[in-house]
C-alpha cells in the first residue's frame, strides 16, 4: 500500500489552484482564489482556493478537501485513482492497478493513431487537391497543424488497413466509427479531429472539398467515447487563452473557430452545429463565468443567441452577444471585413439584456396598445433582473422616448415588480441568516477551536496529551485522537495532507471540515491554549456530575450512594484529577 509519505510528497509536488483550476475558473480575491463551486448547483463563486494550506472550501455546499478530494469527485473516480492521476503528473508511480481510464485507454490509442494517419495523408501527394481548397479558404499549413487538420483518401480501406497492421480488430474499428461495415467511414474528406475536455481525440469530422454531391460534413457516430452534443470543439486548446482574456467566443462552426486564430483569438469554442446541451453548458461553466455568443448573423443565428443566451443566464454565466451582419459566420466575416472590424464588434459585444431588449422591439406593432404594454412590461421585467443602475436608467430612458410614456410612470412600475420580487427574496434570505446564526455553545466552540490548534500548533497537542483531554462528542474525540496519533507517527500535522490520511476513516471527514475551516488566528498564546483546556475540562466536569446525579437518584445501595456523594463534591472542589 502507498504509505503517507508518498501520498504527502505527490500532494506538495502539486499546487491546488493550478489542479482546481483546470476544472474551474478562479479568480483571486484577498488571500484565496474563488471559484463556481462544480459539486452543486452554484450561482456565485462559493468556492474558495486556499494556496497557503493547498485546501479548497465551498462555503456554501461545505464540500472540502485536498487536492486529491477534487479531483477524486469532479472526475468521479476512486482515491486510488485520483492518487494514481496526479502521481503521473509529477512522476511518482504509484503502487497498484488502476481501473482508470483502463478500459478506453485503447479506444484513445486508436484515435490517436487515426489522426495521426490522416495528418499525414493531407502531406502526401494525395493530398494536394485538399491543401489547394484549403489554402483557397486562407487556411495556410501552420493553421493545419495547429488544428491537426488530416485527409481521409478515396480508397476504401486505407485507414482500416493501417489500423489492421497494427493489430487492432475490425470489430473494435467499427464500434468507434472508424469503419463501417469493415470500409472506411471517412472516404475522401478533410479531417477536424474531435477532442474531449483533456484533449483526447475521440472523434472526427470529415468535411467535403471537391465538388462532391455528399452532405458537407459527417461526423463520428455515437460510440463509447464520443457523443457530439458533449463535446465543444477547440475546448481544451483554448483554456488557457480563455484564462487570460477572462472569457469565451462561443462560435457555430470550426471554421469559424479556425479562422478566428489566425487573426490570434484563440478563446474560442464551437457548437458544431448542435442546439447548446445541457453537458456543453456545464463545459463552458468550467471554463470561463462569462461567455460571448458569436454565432451565424442570419436569422437563426440569432434566435440561437436568443435561446442559448437564456440558458446560459439560467446557468449562472454573464453573457454577451457579438452581432454580426445578417448572412455572415465569424469565418466569412473576418475575411470580408477585416481583423480590426471583427475584433471591435467583440469588444463592442452588448450585454445580453440589451439585445433581448432590441430583439423584442422587433415584432412590436407599435400602433397596437396591446402589444404595446406588452412589450413595455416585457422590457421592465428584463430590466429588474439587471443590477446596474446606470444601464437600467439609460434603458428606461430609451423605453420613455420609443413609447411615449413618463419616465416617472416606467420607473414606477419597475419599483412595483421589483418589490414583488423582494418580498420573495428577503423570505429566503431570513431563513439563511437563520440558520447561519444558529449559535454554537461556548463549549463545542472552544473543543472545535482547541482542535483546530492541535492541526497547526504542536503544543496543543503535547497538551492534549498530558492531560489525556475528552471531548463528549465522538467524532471530535475520535477526531482528536488521530490528530495526535498521526503527530505522533510522522512528527509534524500539514492540513492538506491530513486530508489523505483520512482517506479510509471517511466518517471524521465532516467534522475535519469543520474543524480546518474555523481558520483561525495562527498565533496562539500558551495561555489561550489553557483556557480551551479549562472551558472543556469544566463543561465536561459538569456533565459528569449531571450523570452522577442521576446514576445516584437510582441507586437503592446507601453506601454507594454515599460513595458517589463524595465524588461529586470532590469533582465540585476540583479535587478528582479532570
Ligand atoms: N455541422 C455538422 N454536420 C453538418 C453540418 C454542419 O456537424 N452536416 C457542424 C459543423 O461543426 C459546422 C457547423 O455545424 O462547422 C456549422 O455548420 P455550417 O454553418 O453549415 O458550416 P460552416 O461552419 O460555415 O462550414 P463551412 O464554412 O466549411 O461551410
Ligand atoms: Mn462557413
Amino acid at each position: 500500500m502507498n504509505n503517507q509519505n508518498t501520498i504527502n510528497d505527490i500532494r506538495s509536488k502539486l499546487n491546488i489552484v493550478d489542479i482546481v483550476s483546470e476544472y474551474v475558473p478562479l479568480t483571486k480575491k484577498g488571500q484565496y482564489y474563488w471559484g463556481i463551486c462544480p459539486f452543486h448547483n452554484d450561482k456565485n463563486p462559493s468556492m474558495s482556493v486556499d494556496e497557503k494550506r493547498q485546501t479548497y472550501t465551498c462555503w456554501s455546499c461545505h464540500n472540502s478537501g485536498n487536492v486529491f478530494n477534487f479531483v477524486e469527485q469532479i472526475e468521479n473516480i476512486s482515491f486510488k485513482d485520483a492518487l494514481k492521476k496526479l502521481g503521473s503528473r509529477v512522476g511518482i508511480a504509484v503502487e497498484g492497478s488502476s481501473s482508470y481510464n483502463n478500459k478506453y485507454n485503447k479506444y484513445y490509442e486508436i484515435y490517436d493513431l487515426a489522426s495521426k494517419y490522416y495528418q499525414l495523408m493531407i502531406n502526401t501527394d494525395k493530398g494536394l487537391k485538399a491543401k489547394e481548397y484549403l489554402n483557397n479558404r486562407e487556411i495556410n499549413n501552420d493553421t493545419i497543424k495547429e488544428f491537426g487538420i488530416g485527409l481521409s483518401l478515396d480508397d476504401k480501406d486505407k485507414l482500416v488497413t493501417y489500423l489492421k497492421e497494427k493489430k487492432y480488430d475490425i470489430n473494435t474499428l467499427n464500434d468507434l466509427g472508424l469503419a463501417n461495415n469493415d470500409i472506411d467511414t471517412f472516404i475522401n474528406r478533410i479531417i477536424f479531429p474531435l477532442d474531449d475536455r483533456n484533449g483526447r481525440i475521440v472523434g472526427f469530422s470529415g468535411r467535403i472539398y471537391d465538388n462532391s454531391k455528399m452532405s458537407k460534413y459527417m461526423n463520428t457516430k455515437e460510440t463509447p467515447i464520443f457523443r457530439k452534443g458533449t463535446c465543444l470543439y477547440h475546448y481544451n486548446a483554448s483554456k488557457e487563452f480563455v484564462r487570460s482574456e477572462k472569457y469565451v467566443l462561443v462560435m457555430e462552426g470550426f471554421m469559424d473557430v479556425i479562422r478566428a486564430s489566425t487573426i490570434g483569438i484563440k478563446n474560442t469554442v464551437a457548437l458544431m452545429g448542435t442546439a447548446l446541451t445541457e453537458e456543453q453548458i456545464s463545459l463552458l461553466k468550467k471554463l470561463s463565468l462569462n461567455v460571448y455568443l458569436c454565432l451565424d448573423g442570419d436569422k437563426p443565428g440569432q434566435d440561437a443567441d436568443l435561446h442559448n443566451g437564456e440558458l446560459l443566464e439560467k446557468a449562472g454565466l454573464n453573457v454577451k452577444v457579438v452581432c454580426l451582419t445578417s448572412d455572415e459566420d465569424p469565418d466569412s466575416f473576418i475575411l470580408k471585413y477585416g481583423e480590426k472590424k471583427f475584433k471591435s464588434l467583440v469588444e463592442n459585444a452588448s450585454n445580453f439584456s440589451d439585445f433581448k431588449i432590441d430583439n423584442l422591439k422587433k415584432d412590436v406593432n407599435f400602433e397596437s396598445d396591446i402589444e404595446l404594454s406588452r412589450y413595455v412590461n416585457q422590457v421592465i421585467k428584463e430590466v429588474s433582473e439587471i443590477n446596474d443602475e446606470i444601464r437600467c436608467e439609460i434603458i428606461l430612458k430609451k423605453l420613455a422616448n420609443e413609447t411615449n410614456l413618463s419616465y416617472n410612470t416606467l420607473e414606477k412600475k419597475l419599483n412595483e415588480y421589483k418589490s414583488l420580487d423582494n418580498e420573495k427574496r428577503k423570505s429566503v434570505d431570513n431563513n439563511v441568516i437563520g440558520r447561519k446564526d444558529a449559535k454554537k455553545d461556548k463549549y463545542k466552540r472552544a473543543s472545535e477551536e482547541f482542535i483546530y490548534y492541535m492541526l497547526i500548533n504542536p503544543k496543543a497537542i503535547k497538551v492534549y496529551d498530558s492531560k489525556n483531554l475528552y471531548f463528549i462528542d465522538s467524532d471530535l474525540r475520535a477526531l482528536a485522537a488521530e490528530i495526535s496519533y498521526y503527530y505522533n507517527e510522522y512528527g509534524k500535522i500539514n492540513i492538506a495532507d491530513f486530508y489523505s490520511y483520512l482517506n479510509d476513516k471517511k466518517e471524521l471527514l465532516n467534522i475535519y471540515n469543520v474543524v480546518q475551516n474555523l481558520n483561525l488566528d495562527e498565533n496562539i498564546s500558551d495561555v489561550t491554549i489553557m483556557e480551551y483546556v479549562s472551558v472543556i475540562e469544566d463543561y465536561n466536569i459538569k456533565q459528569e456530575i449531571k450523570r452522577l446525579e442521576e446514576v445516584m437518584r437510582k441507586e437503592k445501595d446507601e453506601d454507594t450512594k454515599v460513595e458517589i456523594l463524595e465524588r461529586i463534591r470532590k469533582l465540585r472542589i476540583g479535587e478528582i484529577e479532570k
